[in-house]
């Protein structure tokens, strides 16, 4: 078999990294995923929340098209312009609220964590940052720093100088205050960093009051509020971003994954605005990517799959609802859109039920210590729903408790 051969393969030569299950992807069509032996995945996860509009949309075949013969596909961005990298930043500003009007564009999430870390060093000076429990905001040493998701991430890797606070999915958390309580014992940040609704960490969604609360210190003491929006970000939730469910305005955002690139947007008051501060060779340069990632917001208008991503979303919501309801290793569902989490009650759950699902035909990812993911591509239909949902269900029924 081709896959196995391939895995082999990957384990003589390539390090060791996250793999979940031995699935080798050819290609890809809608939410369905081929891999190299011909067989037929649908999709749950959408590659880490990386592919909104699943796979082998015909508008984005056309964007890819347009590149061939084009010779300068990808250009070193921030030394030479380039139109598709201008045309991006200006629909990520159409997008966004009004005070964030300055992006730079850049390769990964990870480094749009690391340069809006350091837009706001570069204001505030080396002060320490502030980030909350179970955050994953990249694996570089400076995002790595502000990431509390799992110890093997970050195990002899040196850090600077931070503060960790609460994220507090509830109101009447006692520590809702933590980031004001943490300033008046200690010092004033260089800033706070926070996702909305925790990815890697567990699909935990911030309670309203946190994420206020966050944004009241971080004006009285006059040092930047980022939300991280690399995964919860461009339509996951239901709205462009996450932070519009809470009534805010952050001063940075940082967007990846399904924006095919990464970027930081930013207010005019964070810009560095001095030449060399920040740059990077290939960031703003990929071309395909930055065309692919505009044509991705542009598809994500037209058919209207910030709806879709509510109206599926709750209704998978409801079923997954139901099936807590029949199940008692179901503890809790939770999430907005189609960033939905399931959690079980033993972490074993968490590992085993992806497997099983791969080899029923659908992917899976878990998060958190229990957590399984389910975000699938903004595109998906009930019926597909319902497919990868009978088959989720036709797990759980048959565990052990
Ligand atoms: C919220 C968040 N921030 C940052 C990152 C890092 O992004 P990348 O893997 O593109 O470096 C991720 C990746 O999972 C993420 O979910």
């Amino acid at each position: 078999m081709r896959s196995k051969d391939i895995v082999k393969k990957a384990k003589k030569f390539c390090i060791e990294t996250t793999f979940a299950y031995p699935l080798v992807v050819k290609s890809g069509y809608g939410c369905y995923i081929e891999d190299v032996n011909g067989k037929l995945y649908l999709d749950f996860n959408s590659n880490v929340c990386s592919c909104p509009i699943g796979y082998n949309h015909p508008e984005i075949i056309d964007v890819i098209r347009r590149f061939v013969g084009v010779g300068a596909h990808k250009i070193a961005g921030q030394d030479f312009y380039n139109e598709e990298a201008v045309e991006l930043a200006e629909e990520l500003v159409r997008i966004t609220p009004r005070n964030l009007n300055r992006v730079l564009l850049i390769n990964t999430g990870a480094e749009a964590v690391e340069n809006a870390i350091k837009f706001a060093f570069r204001k505030k000076g080396p002060l320490p940052g502030v980030s909350c429990t179970n955050a994953f905001h990249g694996r570089t040493l400076g995002a790595l720093t502000f990431t509390d998701s799992k110890a093997v991430q970050k195990k002899n890797y040196p850090e600077i100088n931070h503060e960790i606070i609460k994220f507090c999915t509830r109101g009447n958390d006692p520590e809702i205050n933590g980031l004001e309580e943490l300033i008046e014992r200690e010092w004033i940040p260089a800033f706070v960093i926070v996702e909305c609704i925790q990815g890697e960490g567990g699909y935990n969604v911030a309670s309203k009051k946190f994420i206020k609360n966050l944004r009241k210190t971080s004006k009285k003491y006059g040092f930047p509020l980022i939300i991280d929006e690399i995964q919860s970000g461009l339509g996951r939730t239901g709205k462009w971003w996450s932070f519009e469910h809470y009534g805010i305005k952050p001063d940075i955002i940082t967007s990846a994954k399904a924006l095919q690139v990464g970027a930081v947007i930013s207010s005019k008051e964070y810009d560095p605005r001095e030449p060399g501060a920040v740059s990077s060779t290939w960031g703003g340069g990929g071309r395909i990517d930055l065309a692919v990632g505009l044509k991705t917001i542009e598809i994500i208008k037209h058919e209207k799959l910030l709806d879709n991503a509510r109206k599926i979303g709750n209704y998978i919501k409801k079923r997954l609802k139901e099936m807590k309801n029949r199940y008692q290793i179901i503890t809790d569902v939770r999430g907005l859109g189609l960033m939905i989490g399931v959690e079980f009650s033993k972490e074993i759950y968490k590992d085993i039920i992806p497997k099983i699902a791969f080899k029923k035909g659908l992917l899976l990812l878990g998060c958190g210590r229990k957590t399984i993911r389910i975000a699938p591509p903004l595109i998906i239909t009930k019926e597909e729903a319902d497919k990868g949902l009978d088959i989720f269900e036709d797990i759980i029924k048959h565990l052990k408790r």
